[in-house]
């Protein structure tokens, strides 16, 4: 599939788990934030939302993808970082999980001006479950009449879509890998019956930046972070991976599942990895001293710059 080669992409991260002051930048590569100079503290918390800036020959384009677990970190970290609702042009949804959805209505609330363009994947409705060791917590609903009654220009899809034709939304990820495989913990209604939960409705943002190669952006990666990259090559023909970020979600899955994701993210060789959200603190150590010169934490405020060239 044809899409645009981009001059750069910026990834800023509004919302994430975590937040360490000692996390070093890497010029013109990865910027953190000094917090004394900040407008206002920033908050970590259990969600995602980042903000995704694409340049193509000057236009630059904003994208926020998923709108974290709440309305207060996200208007909090956004107003910390000098950002306004109003100069997003679009919305991504990763997956229906509420820890990326949590703020979305309060967003498009504040929005002043006409309807937004919102990405999701049609799936992202049904109601979800999570089984945990305490118990069931769920269903969560995103209602799609609430996302309509919002005034925003819908864009549903279940294969490959382009976001403001600048970028790709995979759509279902096609699942490659053996070892990769959803958790049982996870779970959905469809037509009123309960089933285990395989993501179809959980997709990549990928941009591809002249020079560079892939920038490959997941949310929960819950069909797996090496599956979604190496659709995201297919997809694309492009095969050379620049960045790969998000939340792997790859503790819950235990220690044979990072030591083959570690394995397959070597094979895809990107120049950066930046992990966070749901990959866990255990598997974010392994990672650590598996990839000692190109795997950094994501932490608020952290902006990651791929420029082409
Ligand atoms: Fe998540
Ligand atoms: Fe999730």
């Amino acid at each position: 599939m044809e899409i645009p080669t981009l001059q750069a992409v910026t990834v800023e991260i509004l919302v994430d788990n975590f937040f360490d002051v000692f996390e070093p930048s890497r010029p013109g590569i990865v910027e953190r934030v000094i917090p004394g100079r900040l407008k206002k503290p920033l908050l970590a918390a259990h969600g995602l939302a980042y903000l995704v800036t694409l340049n193509h020959r000057g236009k630059l384009s904003r994208i926020l993808m998923d709108a974290a677990n709440a309305p207060l970190p996200l208007f909090n970290n956004l107003e910390a970082l000098e950002h306004d609702v109003d100069e997003i042009d679009a919305v991504v949804l990763s997956h229906g999980h509420p820890d990326h959805y949590g703020g979305l209505f309060e967003f498009l609330g504040k929005r002043t001006g006409g309807p937004i363009p919102v990405y999701l994947h049609k799936e992202v409705f049904l109601p979800k479950i999570l089984i945990t060791p305490r118990g069931r917590i769920g269903p969560w609903v995103l209602e799609l009449d609430q996302l309509v009654a919002a005034g925003v220009e819908l864009y549903e899809n279940q294969g490959p879509q382009l976001v403001l034709d600048q970028a790709l939304l995979t759509g279902t990820v096609e699942t490659t890998t053996d070892y990769e495989k959803p958790l049982p913990s996870f779970r959905r209604k469809v037509a009123g019956q309960e089933e285990q939960d395989l993501f179809p409705d959980e997709q990549a943002l990928v941009a591809v930046v002249e020079g560079r190669g892939l920038v490959v952006i997941g949310g929960c990666s819950h069909p797996g972070i090496v599956n979604m990259v190496k659709y995201a090559q297919k997809l694309t023909g492009v095969q050379k991976v620049s960045l790969i970020m998000g939340g792997f979600h790859l503790t819950p899955g235990g220690d044979e599942l990072i030591k083959h994701t570690i394995q397959g993210l070597k094979e895809l060789d990107p120049e950066l990895i930046m992990a966070g959200h749901c990959t866990g603190f255990r598997a974010l150590t392994k990672l650590a001293v598996a990839f000692p010169d190109n795997f950094m934490v994501s932490c608020v405020g952290t902006k990651v710059m791929v420029v082409g060239g």
